[in-house]
């Protein structure tokens, strides 16, 4: 899901290439490449910052008149230079970049190998350029649009050939790109940025659109030969902006890409016939997941909360017994490892080292170790027998967001898998994989109007304090939105199970000491409005989350937040989209920075 560049024209496509790189750095990557083509296509890819590419292609003298270029963001394959883009076919004629999935490559590959094509990496992508070679008669447009008609998933492509000189043909099924053509030439690329320093004026390609793109123009069709018009745009941003795609913050734009990324994180694993969920990853070890009788789940900071939400998810839908452990305790506590105990290591970066610690201390013991990571590749991805991935893309934003909601995506589809292989039923199952296909569109009507969220949270970005509160689902919930708070708006907050506030934490309400309570139309509802009564006994401000049937609830507070009506177990998705939103608003009130927040790292990779 990460960056491509390519351009053709009269200058030398290199610099433009390695330049138009650098400009989607800040998207994450973990490897990169191009491809240019002169007298012949010079190739030249990396591991590591773009420095090193470029470093590598100052010694390789590429030269040419069309180039295309990629940073990778690995979903198949491990990161190595092997796997890096661009790829090519048999005969070094065709060369691709990509970005996406190609959910059905290995039936692909297998077919083509027993056609006598050699692949040379592990990646999905590789099998588009052996795919279009094997429809190539000397037409690239022609053959491109052969291979589109086989290949399922998601694709922002683009793919030169050194007998069909002259030309780039762009195709863009789910993941963006954008063409530009002006007297310096004609660029296309995965995102304004990397273009926007030679030309303001925009074509973005829609889904099932196949471009080819030659110096001076370019030709817009889908694979029927439908000839398409795309309007042109001209983007009001600067260089600095366009980083973000537009947003002030990569955090509001991650906020902003979940319903993308939680269908990228479903895409492929619901089988909506068997009520059921296919993970690639765990294929080799479900019988031993059906054998399991308890269920360890070790993380840090919002993944461990995830990890309590898995908790709730995996115990309603399979019946299996559930353990959440901070990693950082769990590493210094004696062992009581179970015989058929599974552990799953929840991780976004996949580097966290009080995480990567405890997995090494559970790989003595004879146990199965899964992951749930977002980064391809990274030890904890490397260390387990098993995983899956999340497929959110890069999260550059310091406060992690759509890693959250991706993770309980993946968490409710491990649990209907566990579920589906014990007691849940057919139509359960249907029932329960129905909902989560719903969840991108909650999330949009979340995200379509934030207003309420923005107000509340510029009213209350003067208290010092607060607490979070739920029951259930409700409860995770709050620490996520309890930690996101404190981490991009330094003000202190608690997240409490409702439960428990009366054993001690209400000493502390008093008029500034407002509480966030999730009152959702769900089984602990009248529990939560009684919480909420206490609370107000005791002159405490709410503001409480909840759903439009529930007309008594602006009795309780003028300060409501209405959220879609869903199933309970997918409401721990709709409130933290909530909380993200409310802390964002806070932080930025505050003049803080959401992305950098002080004194936290990315990725916390010491002890
Ligand atoms: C969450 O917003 C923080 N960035 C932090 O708590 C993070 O979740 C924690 O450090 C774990 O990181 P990981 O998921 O990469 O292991
Ligand atoms: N699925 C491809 C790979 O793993 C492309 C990943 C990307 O979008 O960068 O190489």
């Amino acid at each position: 899901m990460c960056g491509i560049v390519g351009y053709v024209g009269e200058n030398n496509a290199t610099p433009f290439l390695l330049k138009g790189l650098k400009r989607l750095e800040y998207r994450g990557y973990d490897s990169s490449g191009i491809a240019v083509l002169g007298e012949e296509i010079g190739c030249v890819k990396e591991v590591g910052k773009i420095e090193k590419l470029e470093e590598e292609v100052s010694k390789n003298e590429l030269k040419g008149s069309i180039g295309i270029g990629h940073s990778r963001w690995a979903t198949h394959g491990g990161v190595t230079e092997e796997n890096a883009h661009p790829h090519w076919d048999c005969e070094k004629n065709i060369f691709v970049v990509h970005n996406g999935i190609v959910e059905n490559y290995k039936e692909i590959k297998n077919k083509l190998i027993k056609r006598g094509h050699k692949f040379v990496s592990d990646t999905d992508t590789e099998v588009i350029a052996h795919l279009i070679e094997h429809f190539f008669k000397g037409d690239l447009e022609s053959a491109v649009k052969k291979a589109l008609r086989i290949i399922k998933g998601t694709y922002g492509l683009v793919v030169i050939a050194k007998k069909d000189p002259g030309k780039m043909v762009a195709a863009r099924m789910f993941s963006p790109l954008v063409i530009s053509v002006n007297d310096k030439g004609s660029f296309v690329a995965s995102d304004p940025s990397a273009i926007i320093t030679h030309s303001k004026k925009m074509i973005f390609l829609e889904d099932g659109d196949v471009a080819v793109i030659q110096k001076d123009n370019f030709v817009i069709s889908d694979i029927k030969e439908k000839i398409k018009e795309r309007e042109e745009v001209t983007l009001d941003w600067d260089i600095e902006d366009s980083q973000k795609n537009g947003y002030p913050h990569f955090m509001i734009k991650e906020i902003a890409e979940q319903p993308e990324s939680i269908t990228n994180s479903m895409r492929g694993r619901i089988v909506l016939e068997e009520g059921s969920a296919k993970l690639g990853g765990l294929e080799l070890v479900e019988e031993e997941l059906k054998n399991t009788k308890k269920i360890s789940i070790i993380a840090c900071g919002t993944s461990y909360y995830a990890g309590i939400t898995g908790k709730y998810l995996i115990e309603e839908f399979s019946g299996v017994p559930v353990e959440v452990s901070l990693a950082s305790e769990f590493r210094y506590r004696k062992k009581v490892i179970e015989k058929d105990e599974t552990f799953i290591f929840i991780s976004q970066s996949g580097e966290t080292a009080d995480t990567l610690a405890a997995l090494q201390e559970v790989k003595k013991k004879d146990v199965l170790t899964l992951g749930i990571v977002n980064a391809v590749g990274s030890s904890i991805a490397r260390e387990t027998d098993a995983g899956v991935y999340n497929h959110a893309g890069p999260e550059i934003g310091v406060a992690s967001t759509k890693a959250f909601t991706s993770q309980v995506v993946v968490l409710s589809l491990i649990a209907l898998f566990l579920g589906r292989q014990r007691n849940l039923s057919l139509e359960e199952g249907k029932e329960v994989a129905n909902t989560l296909l719903s969840l991108p569109s909650l999330v949009s009507e979340i995200l379509k109007d934030d207003s309420e969220i923005k107000e509340v949270a510029e009213k209350y970005k003067d208290f010092k304090n607060f607490f979070f509160i739920g029951r259930r689902y409700g409860y995770p919930a709050s620490l996520e939105g309890s930690l996101k708070l404190k981490e991009i708006s330094y003000i202190h907050s608690e997240g409490y199970p409702a439960g428990e506030l009366k054993h001690g934490p209400i000493a502390l309400i008093d008029e500034s000491f407002p509480t966030v309570a999730i009152c959702l139309s769900n089984s602990v509802y009248e529990k939560m409005v009684s919480n909420v009564e206490e609370i107000k006994a005791r002159n405490g401000r709410v503001i409480v989350l909840a759903n439009r049937d529930k007309k008594d609830v602006k009795e309780l507070t003028e300060d409501v937040i209405y959220l879609p009506t869903a199933p309970e177990f997918v409401s721990p998705v709709l409130a933290v989209v909530c909380f993200q939103l409310f802390s964002y608003y806070v932080s930025v009130s505050l003049g803080r920075d959401p992305d950098k927040p002080r004194n936290l790292a990315k990725s916390v990779t010491v002890e």
